[in-house]
């Protein structure tokens, strides 16, 4: 498949601006459109680098917007949509509900009613994409240590946030069913990597560490999960887009699995290295805390599919992967300070009323 005007929702995140600086690259004739709200997760700077190009484009609005969506994919003549734009945090989802089923929910509606409502009315429609970037989480929690979520495992979300994600994966199902609407849909691991939210457990680990604050262990610390490089997600997302068979899910891990307690430990003496500290000095700095409501034990993804199917397969082994990670939060301490601080917020906002 050849695009000519891809959308990437969310773009301005933690994976959405991956995807983008991918897509720029590695498609320099196809215009890669950047819609993002900018909400908290937003940030733009992750994008500094290739802003400038031509073929890339950012567009500020919000996904729940339908007549703005309709405008976007006429205007912009998108012939691929990537959804990412959502509400991702565990934690946020069980002290806002609301929020993550407006967002991840609605909005996801609103995209997909928009894509049915331009796309019909083309004779080419079924040339076009509607790719739903979901969540293991969708699938609940493995209760025991050997079995692996697979394409045909059975959906059964715990959290507001996995719940939401799921909802938003049937109407997308829905769509396809009902209308033939041409869509795609991955469930990815864990990711980790440069540019996440340090409300997430790596980032937020490796900033306290650095500064010898605490470091909140959910629990007993027994959760297990299963991560992938960030890299090697867009990697598999840009496969399935170009490659991937309509109305199909593609499930993308690393068979990468680690109880949280063991992933802190590597975690607490990678940093400590990198920052010239005794390895594991910083152990104590581990507090067990009040367990997360609802947290699933185990998740864990089969990717046989898409390794068979489209070749896929990661690149980053993890010891590298997360030294690489820690060492660019270590190296980017301002862009760490100014997303804890909000300025960016500040920052952009003006810079979008100077336009
Ligand atoms: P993120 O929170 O870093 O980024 C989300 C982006 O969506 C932000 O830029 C935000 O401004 C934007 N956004 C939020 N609401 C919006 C709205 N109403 N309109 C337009 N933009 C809006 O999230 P992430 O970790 O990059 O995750 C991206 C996607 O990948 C999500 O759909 C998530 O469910 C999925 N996912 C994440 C992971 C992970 O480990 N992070 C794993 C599997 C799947
Ligand atoms: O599995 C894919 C999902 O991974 C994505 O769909 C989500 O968007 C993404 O946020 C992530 O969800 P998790 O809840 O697994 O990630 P988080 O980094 O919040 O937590 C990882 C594990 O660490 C989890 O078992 C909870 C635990 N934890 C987390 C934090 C923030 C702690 O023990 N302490 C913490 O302070």
């Amino acid at each position: 498949m050849i695009f000519k005007n891809i959308l990437v929702t969310g773009g301005a995140g933690f994976i959405g601006s991956h995807l983008v600086r991918l897509l720029v690259d590695k498609y320099p004739d196809t215009r890669i459109i950047n819609l993002d709200k900018l909400t908290y997760a937003g940030n733009l700077a992750n994008l500094r680098d290739i802003e400038d190009r031509a073929n890339y484009h950012f567009v500020k609005a919000d996904i729940c917007d339908y007549e703005a969506m309709l405008k976007l994919l006429k205007d912009y003549e998108v012939d691929a949509i990537v959804h990412l734009a959502a509400e991702s945090h565990v934690d946020r989802s069980i002290e806002e509900p609301f929020v993550f089923a407006q967002t991840n929910v609605m909005g996801t509606l609103s995209l997909l009613e928009a894509a049915k409502t331009v796309w019909q009315k083309e004779d080419n429609w079924q040339s076009k994409r509607f790719y739903q970037i979901s969540t293991d989480e969708v699938y609940g929690s493995l209760q025991d240590n050997d079995s692996l979520f697979s394409e045909i495992s059975k959906y059964e979300p715990h959290s507001p946030y996995s719940a939401a994600k799921a909802s938003a994966d049937h109407f997308v199902r829905a769509y396809h069913d009902t209308y033939a609407l041409p869509i795609l849909i991955s469930n990815c691991s864990n990711n980790y990597g440069p540019y996440q939210f340090p409300e997430k457990l790596i980032p937020l680990f490796i900033n306290n560490i650095r500064h010898k604050k605490s470091l909140p262990v959910y629990g007993k610390g027994e959760n297990i999960r299963d991560w992938l490089h960030v890299e090697d997600h867009v990697r598999a997302i840009d496969l399935v887009l170009h490659k991937g068979i309509v109305g199909q899910s593609y499930n993308i891990g690393g068979f990468n699995e680690w109880k949280n307690i063991d992933l802190v430990k590597e975690l607490i003496n990678c940093t400590d290295r990198l920052l010239g500290r005794e390895e594991g000095e910083d152990m104590d700095l581990i507090t067990y805390v009040a367990d997360r409501k609802g947290h699933d034990l185990r998740y864990a993804i089969d990717s046989t599919k898409i390794s068979k199917e489209l070749g896929w397969k990661p690149v980053y082994d993890f010891p590298s992967g997360l030294e690489q990670t820690v060492s660019w939060y270590l190296e980017h301490q301002d862009w760490l300070d100014n997303v804890t601080s909000g300025r960016y917020v500040e920052y952009y906002e003006k810079m979008y009323n100077n336009r």
